[in-house]
């Protein structure tokens, strides 16, 4: 090339500002990656079924095919746990919570992104977003198709959930969830679809804000208790109490109740019809088991709206709490925690209306 072509592109490089040069990983956040399986990890035996094995990819394979991650922060990655989260339980919840509080007491942590399925999602990140003691960013990515899918969605809500954690807006949420552009608060967040990208909702209160190709934008902060001001610790904890979830319906007999309360449930949680109504036979059994010192949550099946204390059923007097926004499976996660410190209904309906 002769001197004044490269003269030529040289001025076009200045005048352009300059070689892009990508920045150095001593300038980027350390951010913690603890995975744990799902869709997200999944692999199809071909990409025409559409069948798949949850969990099928490690760590470091799923964020070896996220380009450019390398641009946003320095990530470490670790295998919590690699199941379908409909397997999630009490001892891999305790695990990934210590592992992430750890994680977040490294002072050369600044965040921490987990993946995790979306089948129970919701009720993982709201754990979390109750025992986790720092106020430092911490976001839950899942994906409705599976790493081996055409279009797969996984790579996206990485690379958007990076940019989310590494985002000064994040610090003091607790724990978000982001999948599909959108960022949710962990409280707030319901899965809505069985197979669509746009499963995710913040049905009653809307998203926390959003994130496309890594831009951030946020909307409302979030207005409840969160874990480093929360009274819940998981520290000197091995197990949590037996909580169960009763579905309401037409015809509802006290049958399930009564195998709860045998089961050792020490909280039952009603997903009930309406205003987290059932029938007679299914409330007599619920006031009896109350009487009993068993912790008894009305909520409801219905997807939106709030349900109220003493509205059709007379919460003073049977000694119920009511679910107030938390659908069944978020309010038997505050019920379990709560019962780590307290059987006082009185008290536990005080925290249905903090956190
Ligand atoms: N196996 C389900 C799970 O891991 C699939 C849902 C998903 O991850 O998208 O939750």
């Amino acid at each position: 090339m002769k001197r004044n072509s490269i003269l030529r592109v040289i001025a076009t490089v200045v005048a352009m500002g300059g070689f892009a040069t990508a920045p150095q990983a001593a300038d980027l956040p350390n951010i913690k990656v603890l995975a744990t399986g799902g869709t997200i990890a999944g692999a199809q035996a071909s990409a025409t079924e559409y069948g798949y094995k949850s969990g099928a990819y490690d760590v470091n394979s799923l964020l070896k095919a996220v380009p450019n991650l390398d641009k946003l922060a320095v990530l470490t990655g670790e295998q919590v746990a690699n199941i379908g989260s409909q397997d999630m339980n009490d001892e891999i919840w305790l695990k990934l919570a210590k592992r992430l509080n750890a994680s977040l007491a490294e002072p050369g942590t600044s965040g921490a992104l987990i993946t995790h399925g979306t089948d129970t999602l919701e009720e993982t990140s709201y754990f979390l977003s109750l025992v986790t003691k720092s106020d430092k960013p911490v976001v839950m990515v899942g994906s409705m198709r599976p790493a081996t899918a055409t279009s797969a969605d996984g790579p996206g809500n990485i690379y958007n959930g990076v940019a989310v954690v590494t985002n000064p807006g994040a610090k003091g949420k607790g724990t978000l969830v982001v999948l599909n552009d959108t960022i949710h608060y962990a409280r707030n967040v319901v899965k809505t679809d069985t197979t669509s990208v746009q499963t995710f909702e913040s049905i009653n209160r809307g998203p926390a804000g959003l994130v496309n190709t890594g831009k951030v934008f946020w909307f409302e902060p979030m207005d409840k208790k969160l874990g480093p001001a929360s009274e819940f610790s998981i520290d000197a904890l091995d197990q949590l109490p037996r909580v169960d979830v009763i579905y309401a319906h037409a015809n509802m007999s006290a049958d399930l109740i009564d195998a709860a309360i045998r089961n050792g449930a020490k909280g039952i949680v009603v997903a009930g019809v309406g205003d987290g109504n059932m029938t007679t036979p299914a409330l007599d059994a619920l006031t009896k088991a109350a009487k009993g010192g068993v912790v008894v949550v009305r909520s409801s099946r219905l997807p939106s709206g709030i349900t109220l204390r003493n509205n059709e059923v007379n919460d003073d007097e049977k000694g119920f709490v009511a679910s107030g926004e938390l659908n069944p499976a978020k309010s038997r996660v505050l019920l379990q925690l709560a019962l780590t410190k307290t059987k006082d209904p009185v008290a536990i309906q005080k925290m249905f209306y903090e956190y």
